[in-house]
């Protein structure tokens, strides 16, 4: 397809206003292009970036949003302290030849009278996220719901590295017989194996050298249960390797990959094992298949 002038590598078009993003798209769709969605909450890392490739190879165009979504923080969480980089993060997408970048106020997304809250139920009730951060999924599927709403992408991108909120998404686009496919990205790490997160900022210098514990932890543990070890003393034992590394250990799991329902045995399976840790006062997550 011929590039247009918006999609050159300048830096991307950033629309805060519904009734330009709807022309925006609108005028995508009038030449039969489709549409790819980001939706992310800033800070970009190569993480996000790797999926807006992955949206650049699966449509015409792509739309990357950027919200930091208050309705899924909890009134203890770090909402006010979330790093919040738009310059930066535009810079960065620029090389990327992104076609809009869908920067909407809080007052935009919840005016004043707004009053949905979208709470599923399913794999945002496995019993692992849910349990730590009870507020935190119908955050979640209410602002994507309208991202995808307000954006309607024909597939839209979410990373693994969230993989109970990739499930929960995709339960939320098929219960909602919404018109978009959800695809999966693999976890972007760095060399030592800590998966990239806009929450790593927080670690200090100590923290972040003893962080790619969890992902080492992750590894042994799929690999005794390749390897025929029980999952339940793969699991003891990374448990353990956690505790005595000083972390704050929430949950290692292992869970069906598609459904989140406990696994016993590798028949159980395909299995996925999910860790969630408080290093110092930063909370980590990961996961891995087995
Ligand atoms: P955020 O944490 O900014 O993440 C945006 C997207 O990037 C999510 O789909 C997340 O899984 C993905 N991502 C983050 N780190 C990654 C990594 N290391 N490798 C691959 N993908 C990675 O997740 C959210 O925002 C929000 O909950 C959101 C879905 C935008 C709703 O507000």
């Amino acid at each position: 397809m011929a590039p247009s002038p918006s999609s050159t590598a300048n830096a991307p078009r950033a629309i805060s206003d519904i009734d330009a993003l709807r022309a925006q798209v609108a005028d995508f769709r009038d030449t039969g292009e489709t549409v790819a969605l980001v939706p992310t909450m800033g800070a970009l890392h190569e993480g996000h970036l790797t999926l807006v490739k992955a949206a650049k190879a699966a449509a015409d165009r792509v739309a990357v949003s950027i919200f930091v979504n208050p309705a899924q923080f909890a009134p203890h969480e770090d909402f006010d302290a979330y790093p919040r980089t738009l310059d930066a993060d535009l810079a960065a997408l620029a090389p990327l030849d992104v076609d809009l970048v869908w920067c909407p106020t809080a007052a935009t997304m919840y005016p004043p009278g707004f009053a949905l809250r979208i709470e599923p139920e399913g794999a945002a009730k496995a019993g692992l996220e849910d349990r730590f951060r009870p507020h935190f999924f119908g955050g979640v599927a209410t602002v994507v719901a309208k991202l995808l709403t307000q954006v309607q992408p024909d597939v839209a991108m979410f990373g693994e590295k969230d993989y109970q909120q990739l499930q929960v998404v995709k339960q939320l686009a098929r219960d909602l017989d919404l018109p978009v496919r959800i695809e999966g990205v693999a976890t972007i790490r760095d060399a030592d194996g800590l998966a990239l997160s806009s929450r790593n900022a927080y670690l200090s210098p100590a923290e972040r050298a003893a962080a790619p514990l969890l992902h080492r932890t992750l590894n042994e543990a799929a690999e005794a249960i390749r390897t025929g070890g029980p999952v339940a003393d793969a699991l003891a034992h990374g448990r353990a390797t956690i505790d005595a590394a000083g972390f704050a250990l929430d949950y290692l799991e292992a869970r069906h990959a598609g459904t989140l329902a406990p696994v016993a045995t590798m028949a159980d399976g395909p299995i996925r094992l999910l860790v969630a840790a408080k290093i110092g006062a930063t909370r980590l997550i990961d996961n891995i298949g087995v």
